[in-house]
């Protein structure tokens, strides 16, 4: 997608650990123009997969998949990382390693709001290692509902996880793939 693109060569920033810093209208500032154009690409790729609602996990998804959504017309589901008083104790849960943090931890959806006959759309920000579409996979598969495919804005090629969820036979569409980011210079697939 040329417009994210430039958007993140324009104000893209290169921190250590090949870290890509786009705060500024993805993940802290939100620029809601782009992520209408965002939101309207991914419609753009899925439409014909009648899926029956979005999947992603707080925090960073939420925003990209509630505008994805308008074009979907179905409701988002939004995984959530910590046990609170309003969650249903009734969830499927998912295992999401962090490779930053060196911690393992569950991500859960009500049973509620997932069934059988759901036929989903995963979409998240970024993709790194794939441990956040792998643990989304698993309440799906948990609730016997259907994985139809994956949505990515910026997906890091240098990392594992495209690779693995193709492997798996997963249908995943990045709107930016990222090759490189050596001596800051961000280099696009
Ligand atoms: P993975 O799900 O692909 O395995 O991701 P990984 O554990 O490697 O990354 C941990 C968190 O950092 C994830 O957010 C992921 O989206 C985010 N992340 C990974 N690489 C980058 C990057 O280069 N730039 C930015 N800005 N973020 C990156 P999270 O902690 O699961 O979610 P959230 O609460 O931020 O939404
Ligand atoms: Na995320
Ligand atoms: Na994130």
């Amino acid at each position: 997608m040329e417009l994210l693109k430039r958007k993140i060569l324009e104000v893209g920033r290169v921190e250590g650990e090949g870290i890509l810093k786009v705060d500024s209208f993805l993940n802290h500032q939100l620029d809601i123009v782009l992520l209408n154009e965002i939101g309207r690409e991914f419609y753009r790729l899925f439409k014909d997969y009648e899926i029956t609602k979005i999947l992603t996990a707080e925090v960073s998804g939420i925003a990209i998949a509630t505008i994805a959504a308008q074009y979907f017309n179905v409701p988002v589901v939004f995984a959530k990382k910590t046990l609170s008083k309003n969650l249903d104790r009734e969830t499927y849960e998912g295992e999401v390693y962090s490779y930053t943090k060196d911690v393992t931890y569950k991500i859960r959806v009500s049973k509620r709001y997932l069934c059988e006959e759901d036929k989903l759309l995963i979409i998240d920000d970024f993709l790194a290692n794939g441990e956040a579409v792998l643990g989304l996979k698993q309440i799906i598969d948990s609730a016997n509902a259907s994985l139809l495919g994956v949505g990515i804005v910026i997906e890091k090629g240098f990392q594992k996880g495209g690779k693995v969820l193709r492997e798996k036979g997963i249908e995943v569409k990045s709107l930016a793939i990222v090759d490189d980011m050596k001596n800051g210079k961000i280099n696009f697939r």
